[in-house]
């Protein structure tokens, strides 16, 4: 993930020290609409809005730290995603990026389908009105009482991800007297190029089941041969933050190979493929994700080409973006405080959140973005570390990034790209509250998820 260092003009060292830095960019004050959400932009005295209101009056009236989310864009991304896969697929949100009640009536409003992978999220997409036949449950450890209750509502689809969990499923659709829609995940043994911890289609590892060793046949076999299932296709979700579409291409080669195959054995042509989700967004300008457009398109030519060639019916395909539709619309606002400027190295700035509200710097290494928001200023770049509260050396939010020279204690800053795997990674870690997510639209905020409260904390704490 390294890229070069820049010499140019940083305050406090003469040699930039090794890091992930670009080029500080010519102007501090400019916004890169790759990074940001689509209403963000910066009003007459250079404070920014998004959805048209000054982030002097969100931190006011809603407190800092906080995820700003911007309503109107996450509904367009819907809309070009939906748009994009037209009326012969189906797109999954994945909720595990951000989930919640209001995120659930969106998704329906717009016409996705919503993937969950717990009984928590079921829980919230079905209290929020989602049809239970627009879900589909995965994991690779449902508990019995999630199948269960997965079952008992009817979702659509369950995603089995094992040898046991195959006969699990069918046991309990059974004595419920259904015959429960499901899809066999398979690991098609693609190296998806990401971090280690957010690749899921190489073999080892514990996601599906495996394509290459025959293993995957044997669980359509199984699968087939049970009363209480009904095979409508197969999964394959290769990874997170990709930007390369040949491993989707090769995973979607493979999965129809293994359609094919089926047919063969069985006579029984599976109407339906997933190809998981997995593509990347843009966090700094260095970036460039694909439009939803080409996505589908890339997707749905290999898959009408293989099939043709392996004369098959084309199947249903589904998608299942989480980070791409509700990535890029939101961003977290902190308060500066503590300046540590270190000399021949780079300046610590602190600010009132950290890994507690963003653990993926941590976590993987994520590269971030961040901008001085309350107001613009000519001051020369400062390479600086953007660090947390947190008692963690390792609690850094932006590893290297430039801000103007001038900034003081009080100022907000903001971190663009935060509105997937954030919140629904936040940690109470040294008792932190968990801040709120706020949806901005057209003039109007209003707290979707609220920030957590010392009272939260201490009804957990039973004594
Ligand atoms: N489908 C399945 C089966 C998945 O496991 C995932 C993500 C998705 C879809 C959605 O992937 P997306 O489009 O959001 O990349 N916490 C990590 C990402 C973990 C992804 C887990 N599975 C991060 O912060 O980068």
């Amino acid at each position: 993930m390294s890229r070069s260092a820049h010499p140019a003009g940083p305050r406090h060292a003469d040699v930039l020290p090794e890091g992930h830095y670009s080029a500080p960019a010519a102007d501090l004050n400019a916004l890169d609409e790759k990074v940001w959400s689509r209403t963000v932009t910066r009003d007459a005295d250079g404070a920014l809005t998004v959805g048209g209101i000054a982030v002097a009056r969100l931190a006011e009236e809603f407190g800092t730290p906080a995820y700003f989310l911007d309503e109107s864009d996450f509904r367009a991304r819907c809309r070009a995603w939906a748009d994009a896969f037209g009326p012969d697929a189906d797109v999954f949100y994945a909720g595990k990026a951000f989930l919640s009640r209001a995120i659930v009536r969106w998704l329906k409003e717009e016409g996705l389908n919503l993937d969950v992978c717990s009984g928590g999220e079921l829980t919230t997409a079905l209290d929020a009105g989602m049809p239970a036949e627009r879900i589909a449950f995965h994991g690779n450890n449902k508990t019995v009482a999630e199948i269960e209750r997965a079952v008992e509502a009817g979702v659509g689809r369950i995603v089995l991800d094992s040898f046991q969990e195959i006969v699990r499923v069918a046991h309990i659709a059974q004595r419920h007297g259904v015959r429960q829609r499901v899809q066999i995940r398979v690991t098609v043994g693609v190296e998806a190029h990401t971090h280690e911890f957010i690749a899921t289609a190489h073999e080892d590892q514990k996601f599906g089941i495996a394509l290459a060793d025959g293993q995957a046949a044997e669980a359509v076999r199984r699968a087939l041969a049970l009363d209480g299932l009904e095979l409508i296709g197969v999964h394959s979700h290769i990874g997170s933050q990709i930007f390369d579409m040949a491993g989707f291409e090769v995973s979607a080669r493979r999965v129809v190979q293994l359609l094919a195959e089926i047919r063969d054995e069985h006579g029984v042509e599976l109407p339906e493929i997933d190809l998981g989700g997995g593509l990347g967004i843009a966090y700094t300008s260095d970036d460039d994700p694909r439009e939803p457009h080409e996505i589908a398109k890339a997707l749905s030519d290999i898959v009408t080409r293989e099939c043709e060639a392996a004369k098959l019916r084309t199947p249903r395909i589904s998608v299942e973006p989480g980070r791409a539709i509700v990535g890029p619309t939101a961003f977290t606002l902190y308060e500066v405080g503590t300046i540590k400027p270190l000399e021949g190295l780079r300046t610590y700035v602190s600010v009132d959140g950290g890994m507690s509200d963003n653990i993926r710097t941590a976590l993987y290494d994520a590269e971030y973005s961040v901008a001085l928001v309350s107001r613009t200023s000519d001051a020369e770049p400062m390479l600086v570390r953007v660090v947390g509260k947190h008692c963690e050396s390792g609690d850094i939010v932006v590893k290297d990034a430039f801000l103007p020279a001038d900034l003081a204690p009080g100022d907000l800053i903001a971190v663009p790209a935060t509105g997937a795997y954030c919140r629904s990674m936040a940690s109470n870690y040294n008792h932190a509250l968990r801040p709120p997510v706020v949806a901005v639209r057209d003039g109007e905020a209003r707290v979707i998820v609220r920030r957590e409260t010392e009272e939260d904390l201490l009804r957990l704490d039973v004594g």
